[in-house]
């Protein structure tokens, strides 16, 4: 079953028919929220907000473990994350859809392992290839017919936020070769690939990165509500394009 992780600006979705709310504790604390289980187009899809129903957990508090847990647990084999980003490269502009096909992990302190026991060998995930290339496929599928930019891949900075990048900061994750700046896609893309899912993003460019563009001085935060808003919306609609060439 396909799973949907919403972040920031997509709470909830409007065009799934709902069928049933799942309350869980998990052995790694309780998830963002109840899991939202419905249909879109007739099939049926899990639906997780990310920060919370009301928008209340930070990037670095979300516990990524729990909701992992939780949804694979629920049978999801597939995830698809939506994610907010900072535009880095000089075509991400606000508004942009992408599709990262690799990860910079700049974040600390985050529970990032379900392999952190000392009852089990010791094991290490391979990550070179961090997302899942048959769903972002699907994804790239499904976001194409939406008329917007639509970047076929890109790097990811994950950052440990909850406040945003100083200029320079953004200089050096460029240097580092990120196209793309966000606070959540780490550990929740490695914790997805430990617990054997198949996990790819669909970004939405929310602002220019700190020092970029209309963020030369200063990312404005109600510019990046209304870019998000909008984007949303299509957002939704390019779910439903792949629930349905989604096979899983
Ligand atoms: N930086 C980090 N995370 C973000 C940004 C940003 O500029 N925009 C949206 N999420």
């Amino acid at each position: 079953m396909l799973a949907i992780i919403g972040g920031s600006g997509l709470t909830q979705l409007v065009n799934m028919e709902l069928t049933k709310r799942l309350v869980m504790r998990t052995p790694y604390g309780e998830p963002s929220g109840a899991l939202t289980f419905g249909r879109i187009r007739g099939k049926e899809v899990i639906f997780l907000a990310r920060h919370g129903y009301a928008h209340t957990i930070p990037p670095h508090d979300v516990n990524y473990r729990a909701n992992i847990w939780a949804l694979s647990s629920q049978n999801a084999n597939h995830i698809v994350s939506i994610a907010s980003v900072g535009g880095i490269r000089s075509d991400l502009v606000p508004g942009s859809l992408v599709i990262p096909d690799q990860i910079i992990d700049y974040t600390h302190g985050r529970q990032s392992t379900f392999f952190d026991t000392r009852d089990k060998p010791v094991t290490h995930t391979d990550f070179t290839e961090p997302y899942c290339e048959p769903l972002r496929q699907q994804c790239i599928r499904a976001a194409e017919a939406c008329g917007r930019r639509l970047i076929e891949g890109g790097v990811y900075a994950a950052t440990q936020g909850p406040r945003l990048e100083s200029a320079a900061e953004i200089n050096r994750m460029e240097r580092d070769g990120a196209d793309m700046v966000g606070m959540t896609g780490m550990p929740e893309a490695i914790l997805a690939r430990e617990a054997e899912l198949c996990y790819a993003a669909i970004a939405v460019v929310a602002n220019y990165a700190a020092g970029r563009g209309s963020s030369a001085h200063g990312v404005r935060l109600e510019e990046v509500n209304a870019v998000l808003k909008a984007a949303m919306e299509q957002v939704r609609i390019i779910i439903e394009n792949l629930v349905e060439i989604h096979d899983d």
